[in-house]
């Protein structure tokens, strides 16, 4: 599982929980989970364009029409987007945002103007956290300086780059619509104009050794971001990179390759608070976190995911995929494709899958707090998880032993109802 921006395609914890207004939930039905507040909830905002798809990427994403940035229906989605909200609002009555991420595709592709459209709408319409998180994902590939600064003064405060590395044969293997050196200045503006800035990178790429790896981290570095995302390089169904595998390292190189990563930025005070995840103190990502603490999102926008939490129930929803699709579904007020209840032994796996890759876990108390069912329901599988040296022992927290990230499929695995 890799990316920042969970609400799309994949959801995702170190210091801080986020803040939450408590929401008083009444009467507990037999055998439905019960909570006595709901738990935070933040808001993710798809938009499904880049400039080109690359050839590894499984994201709903599509390339322009007419492979021209001026060709997307930018007003149009962002009325969508507005319309999907004021839909969903009921599902969300008396609840703040903690936190914004505006993911992708490639939001870059869209003008300032329109994500401070975008983002008066949502003020207008749901109370937002003073001080909340806005992320926005940008691809160097659509970089200009006054579009940052505009993103900047239109309310976004955090910006997350997708680099993938900084060496030029990589990008090209990747199949980039950038090269180094736009990446380059791409991040250098971002640091000057946001400070608070992710840069996504990937490793294992075709061809590539531990001493190249590394050269990616020392660039990455010396812009000294405050968080950093190392995702493994992975081969999706329905992507080029399926269809014709380009020549990857080997397992053996790969793990190598991961070590040296995750011992570079140790030494260089980063703090690895999830598999993918690197973050000086005090910027861990706190959109994710809420994702990876099992919290509640609002997913609007193409083929967006929520997770939403109710008196008795969580239910899980999917808006149409399709751009043009997704677009008239709105203009019929029926974004959703999917709505349905997790079932209880879902939920408790789901919360396992998430807290677990946290390096530091969870407080056990949180399994209650957010499936809204008694601990007790996972009790035996954390038993046999601490018997074979996967979990630490102990009842007041839910943490994964080195052993257990290092075999953390097997970990979740156990808890799969
Ligand atoms: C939505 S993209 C980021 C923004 C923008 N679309 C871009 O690529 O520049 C999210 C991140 O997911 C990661 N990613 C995408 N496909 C992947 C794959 N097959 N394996 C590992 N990481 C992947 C990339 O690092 C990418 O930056
Ligand atoms: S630019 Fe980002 S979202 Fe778009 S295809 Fe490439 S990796 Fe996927």
């Amino acid at each position: 599982m890799r990316a920042e921006s969970f609400g799309s395609d994949r959801p995702p914890a170190g210091d801080a929980g986020t803040a939450h207004v408590p929401v008083a939930v009444p009467i507990a039905a037999p055998g439905r989970p019960h909570f006595r507040a709901l738990p935070p909830l933040s808001l993710y905002v798809h938009v499904p364009w880049c400039l080109k798809k690359c050839p590894y990427c499984d994201f709903n994403s599509h390339a322009v029409p007419g492979d021209s940035a001026d060709s997307v229906p930018e007003q149009a989605y962002v009325d969508a987007l507005v319309a999907d909200l004021e839909t969903a609002l009921p599902a969300v009555w008396g609840r703040r945002v903690e936190t914004i991420f505006i993911g992708g595709g490639t939001p870059s592709l869209f003008s300032p103007a329109a994500i401070d459209r975008l983002l008066a709408a949502v003020r207008a319409r749901l109370p937002v956290a003073p001080g909340a998180e806005v992320t926005l994902e940008a691809n160097p590939g659509t970089f200009e300086r006054a579009r940052f600064a505009g993103y900047y003064a239109a309310g976004v405060n955090r910006l997350s780059l997708g680099v993938q590395s900084f060496d030029d044969a990589s990008l090209v293997a990747l199949g980039r619509v950038h090269g180094a050196a736009e990446a380059l200045r791409a991040a250098e503006a971002a640091m000057m104009i946001f400070g608070n800035v992710n840069l996504d990178l990937m490793f294992a790429l075709p061809g590539q050794t531990v001493a190249a790896a590394l050269d990616d981290v020392r660039a990455a570095l010396a812009f000294a971001p405050p968080h950093l995302s190392f995702y493994h390089l992975t081969i999706e169904p329905n992507t080029l990179f399926h269809h014709r595998p380009p020549a990857l390292p080997d397992d053996d190189t790969a793990a190598d390759i991961e070590e040296a990563i995750v011992g570079a930025l140790s030494d260089a005070d980063y703090l690895h608070y999830e598999t993918s995840a690197h973050a000086r103190r005090g910027h861990v990502c706190q959109h994710n976190l809420n994702y990876w603490r099992f919290g509640d999102y609002l997913g609007i926008g193409a083929g967006a995911h929520s997770k939403l939490s109710f008196p008795g129930e969580v239910r899980r929803q999917l808006r149409w995929k399709q751009p043009r699709r997704y677009l008239e579904q709105v203009a019929a007020g029926v974004p959703l494709q999917e709505d349905v209840a997790v079932e209880r032994a879902t939920l408790a796996f789901e919360f396992m899958l998430n807290a677990l890759r946290l390096a530091d876990g969870v407080p056990a108390a949180l399994f209650a707090e957010r499936t809204g069912l008694p601990l007790a329901s996972v009790a035996r599988t954390i038993g046999a998880a601490a018997e074979r040296g996967l979990m630490e022992p102990g009842p007041t927290l839910l943490k994964p032993t080195a052993l257990g990230r290092r075999f953390l499929n097997d970990l979740q695995q156990m808890f799969l109802p």
